[in-house]
This record gives C-alpha cells, sequence and structure tokens, in this order.
C-alpha cells in the first residue's frame, strides 16, 4: 500500500528546555550545558535550549544566559530559547540567540495561567519581539499550547487554534509549532487541527509538539505526516510537562519517536546511541527513571553487558 510520507523528519529537541523547566530540582548549569553538548553530538540540527522568562515564574530557568554562554555550538544546528516578551528577547539577543521561540495558547484560560495574558494581548505583545528579529535577521518560531485540549476548559475548537497559528504566522513567524499541552489529541483530532490550520499555515511550516499522557503521541505522529507534517518537536528521554498545566505528562520521547522513524525508513540524521547516552546522563544527574520506553531497553541492554 503506498502512503505519503516524508522522506525526512526534522527532530526539533525540546528536552533541555520543556524537560528542564518541569523539574522539581534545579539542574545546575554545566550539567544542562553537558546535556546540550552530548544532544549536540548526538546530530540535531535544532536544540531549543533554555527560556529567557520570568525567574519568579521559572526558577529552573533561571540561569538561562550561563548555559546559553556554556554550550559549544557546532555549525549548522540551530541552537533557539524562548521568549514571553520584549524584555526576554533583549535578554536573548544578548547571550547570543540567533532563533527564539513566542508562545501563546488556543484557549484564554490556560494562557492567562501561564504568561498572565489574554491571547490577543500576547499576539501584541509578539509585535515589538518580531519587528526586533526581523531588525537584527533572527528567527522566530511560534508556540501554540492547548491544540487538542485545555486543562481548564476542556475541548478547544479547531478554528480557534488556526485562528492563532494564522495570527503568529501574519507576525512573521518562520514556523508554528502545535503544543498538544496536556497530551489529550488522537489521530483525529490531528486531521481535524491540521485541516483548519493548514487553511492559514502552510503545513511544511508547521510543527507538532506532543505530550504523552495518555501513549497517543506516536499515534499522533504518524497523523501528523500523513497530513503533510514533517517537523516533529519531541524531548530527550520524555523529560518533560509544563509547569502551568498541571495533567500535562512527559514529552514524547525522543528515542521512541527517532526509534520508529528509523525502522519506517525516514531520515532524522540522529545517532540513537548517543541521543540514549545524552538522556542517561541526565537520568542520572536527577536521580529518576526516564519514561522513553527505548531508553528502557538501552538501559536492560547496558546493565547485561557491565562487567
Ligand atoms: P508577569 O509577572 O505577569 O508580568 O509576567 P510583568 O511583565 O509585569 O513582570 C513581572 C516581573 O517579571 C518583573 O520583575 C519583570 O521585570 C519580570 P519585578 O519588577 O517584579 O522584579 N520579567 C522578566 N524577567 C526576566 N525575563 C523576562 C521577564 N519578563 C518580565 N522575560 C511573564 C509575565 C510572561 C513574563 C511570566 O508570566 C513568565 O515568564 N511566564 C513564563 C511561563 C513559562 O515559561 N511557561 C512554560 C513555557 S510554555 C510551555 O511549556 C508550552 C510549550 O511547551 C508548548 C506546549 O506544550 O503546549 C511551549
Ligand atoms: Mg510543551
Amino acid at each position: 500500500m503506498s502512503h505519503s510520507l516524508p522522506q525526512r523528519v526534522r527532530v526539533v529537541e525540546v528536552g533541555p528546555r520543556d524537560g528542564l523547566q518541569n523539574e522539581k530540582r534545579v539542574v545546575p548549569a554545566v550539567h544542562k550545558i553537558a546535556f546540550v553538548d552530548r544532544l549536540t553530538a548526538a546530530g540535531f540540527e535544532h536544540i531549543e535550549v533554555t527560556s529567557f522568562v520570568s525567574p519568579r515564574w521559572v526558577p529552573q530557568l533561571a540561569d538561562a544566559a550561563d548555559v546559553f554562554a556554556g554550550i559549544t555550538p557546532r555549525a549548522g544546528v540551530t541552537y533557539s530559547a524562548l521568549v514571553p516578551n520584549l524584555f526576554g528577547m533583549d535578554r536573548a539577543v544578548a547571550a547570543g540567540a540567533r532563533y527564539v521561540a513566542v508562545f501563546t495558547a488556543a484557549s484564554e484560560t490556560f494562557n492567562q495561567h501561564n504568561i498572565h495574558a489574554s491571547i490577543d494581548e500576547s499576539l501584541q505583545r509578539f509585535e515589538p519581539v518580531a519587528r526586533r528579529a526581523r531588525d537584527e535577521g533572527l528567527s522566530v518560531r511560534g508556540y501554540v499550547s492547548t491544540c487538542f485540549g485545555c486543562p481548564y476548559e476542556g475541548g478547544v475548537a479547531p478554528e480557534a487554534v488556526a485562528r492563532v497559528a494564522g495570527a503568529l504566522w501574519d507576525l512573521g513567524v518562520v514556523e508554528v509549532s502545535l503544543g498538544d499541552t496536556i497530551g489529550v489529541g488522537h489521530p483525529g483530532s490531528m486531521w481535524d487541527v491540521l485541516e483548519a490550520v493548514s487553511r492559514r499555515v502552510p503545513l511544511d511550516k508547521v510543527a507538532v509538539h506532543l505530550h504523552d499522557t495518555f501513549g497517543r503521541a506516536l499515534a499522533n505522529v504518524l497523523a501528523a505526516l500523513e497530513s503533510g507534517v514533517s517537523i516533529i518537536d519531541s524531548s530527550a528521554g520524555g523529560l518533560g510537562g509544563c509547569p502551568y498545566a498541571p495533567s500535562a505528562s512527559g514529552n514524547l520521547a525522543t528515542e521512541d519517536l527517532v526509534a520508529m522513524l528509523d525502522a519506517m525508513g525516514i531520515e532524522t540524521g540522529i545517532d540513537l546511541g548517543a541521543l540514549a547516552d545524552a538522556s542517561l546522563a541526565m537520568e542520572q544527574e536527577l536521580g529518576r527513571v526516564l519514561p522513553s520506553r527505548y531508553l528502557s531497553t538501552v538501559r536492560g541492554q547496558r546493565a547485561l553487558l557491565a562487567p
């Protein structure tokens, strides 16, 4: 049977940001830097390194500038950071970021909890960020959270997602990432949301950002790939969640994503062994077992081979 699937997928590794923002314990900058460098060695094209947000709200990433300054960038790799406003943009530019991401949501209540603004207020906040990016030749990614459901409001209409995605696209973002913040999406809602969004944003500029609460993330990846998406966000080891979405569990684990794409013959450029090294080192630092299924097999094999 023939299926229309991309030959190559660009994986955006969000573990250092989406993963570590959600840890109870603040990981020291030196370990965050080592994590990003190991991810670089694993072959990612795009790593989301940190966030220049308020340290009062997300103390886990208060060291964003130190982390950005400490990593060893490799040519051709994009190292990005979240910025919620112009102040965050100033901090990111001062730290040397050349690619930033703004973030809002498709549901009002989540957005109020997350960034203390209505959706329209947040879009207004992003206008000077986008202007500054244009002036300085930086790229901006736009995130839309709660595209498949909101922890406070429940269902979210695909048209509401398309409106916000379209508004970000009109601001000049280079791609729009659609977040399933609490992991309630399924292939049916993926098709519906992408169909609505495709009327406002070309699907080759759309990423999906999946949390794996109910184990549906890989099914949702397949639905997105079949719909024309070829950019997938995921998190090493399945680290992650969102501090302002109480029911959000870990992100789709990058190992599980890459292992499936490898098996399907879809290229990512990522070395699974090197990626597992990065995740296992972070797992040791955190002192807890990360949820990736693939990683559990690597852990088992390495334990068997250990002297
Ligand atoms: P605010 O407190 O409502 O308002 O913050 P403010 O703008 O009046 O600022 C208050 C204080 O924060 C001031 O300091 C500002 O200077 C400072 P004070 O005078 O009290 O000492 N401040 C900042 N400091 C550092 N960097 C900044 C910054 N901006 C203001 N950029 C704000 C509003 C948006 C800043 C705050 O609510 C915030 O930082 N929120 C962060 C939320 C966050 O990071 N959430 C997680 C990321 S989103 C996510 O995980 C979803 C995603 O993964 C997709 C998905 O899964 O759906 C992307
Ligand atoms: Mg997320």
